[in-house]
């Protein structure tokens, strides 16, 4: 089993060629002599994790028996899944343009606040968007970029602090970004895609689907969807000071292929191992693990914007500003109801 991807009908194992059905069952053992007495292959299959669910075509598992059932887990981020697989045409993505996959010496944890601080853009990224976010602008169908910070007020967070966070429970959140207003986007692959998604599903809600709501989303606690250089990331911790994270580009089925293969160069920009946005983030995600093995504090302030938060009736959420840190405190919520509930 060395890929990751591909058919076969068998799963071979790389050192003594037990091989096994899609379903994990023990189908061939070489050389079975020397096997004890009474050997039944039904008692070597794979090993099952004990629950998994699945929503439009995403597979979850989790590796615990025990725990909230997948339902009550990821309840309302199912319309975030919605939000990013009602673009395709088809209604269904292909996560089949490979990945860019790395590792950084750091906590899983400060990749997973991350994908939704809206604070560290203009200035972990000041070098990418204090030209007025010219780099965005290369996604397929921009003219001006996603204006991630206002021309003649660089190394200002000021286009950032109106935009809103919302939290759902469970350590789940996303934020909005009203500026990637994909209605008004416009190319030649963007029309024939906005039209071949109004011939599927009608004017009115391909114009509802385009609308902006969404920028990333966090599926807690390993999963997000990244509205902007539109992609799905994994984040999988090694050891306490080591994580890897898996990019995955996204091809909105029944899109031309010429804007899905945009957004592929876009990441390769962004988000690969050698991009120019992730790796700020990887180095602030290094520094801040060596700075917390400081003596000095046992202390991280996380207090950004307490008491500031507001229920959102319209989206059933609690909302705050994206700069705040809001959506960092639901998640460490949830992440000590974890460790007590392990305990
Ligand atoms: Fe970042």
């Amino acid at each position: 089993m060395n890929e990751r991807k591909g058919h076969a009908e068998r799963l071979i194992c790389c050192y003594h060629g037990w091989n096994y059905d899609t379903d994990g069952k023990l189908m061939g053992v070489p050389v079975p002599e020397g096997c004890c007495d009474g050997f039944d292959r039904a008692d070597f299959n794979l090993a099952r994790a004990p629950r998994v669910g699945e929503y439009r075509g995403f597979v979850f598992a989790s590796l615990s028996a025990h725990g909230a059932s997948f339902e009550d887990h990821i309840g309302p981020m199912k319309g975030n899944i919605d939000d990013l697989v009602d673009r395709a045409p088809d209604g269904a993505l292909a996560l089949d343009a490979g990945m860019h996959r790395y590792v950084f010496s750091g906590n899983w944890k400060l990749q997973v606040e991350n994908v939704l601080d809206s604070y560290h853009v203009p200035f972990g990224h000041a070098s990418t968007v204090n030209k007025a976010g010219v780099q965005f602008a290369r996604r397929e169908g921009d003219r001006k970029g996603a204006e991630v910070i206002e021309t003649g007020k660089q190394q200002t967070a000021s286009t950032w602090k109106d935009r809103k966070s919302f939290t759902v429970g469970n350590g789940h959140g996303w934020t909005s970004n009203t500026t990637l207003d994909d209605s008004k986007r416009s190319s030649a692959a963007f029309d024939e895609y906005k039209r071949a998604l109004a011939a599927k599903v009608g004017a009115d809600r391909a114009a509802e689907i385009l609308k902006p709501r969404l920028h990333n989303s966090l599926i807690y606690p390993n999963m997000s969807i990244m509205g902007l250089n539109i992609h799905v990331r994994v984040i999988k911790p090694l050891a306490v000071d080591r994580t890897e994270v898996t990019i995955y580009p996204i091809r909105l089925l029944g899109a031309p292929e010429s804007m899905n293969s945009g957004n592929i160069r876009l990441l390769n920009v962004t988000h690969s191992a050698a991009s120019f946005v992730q790796t700020d983030d990887l180095e602030s995600f290094v520094r801040t693990q060596k700075g917390l093995h400081s003596q000095q504090t046992d202390w991280v302030d996380i207090s950004r914007g307490l008491g500031a938060e507001e229920p959102d009736r319209e989206l059933n959420a609690t909302r705050g500003l994206a700069t705040h840190e809001m959506v960092v405190r639901a998640q460490y919520r949830a992440w000590v109801g974890y460790m007590r509930e392990a305990a």
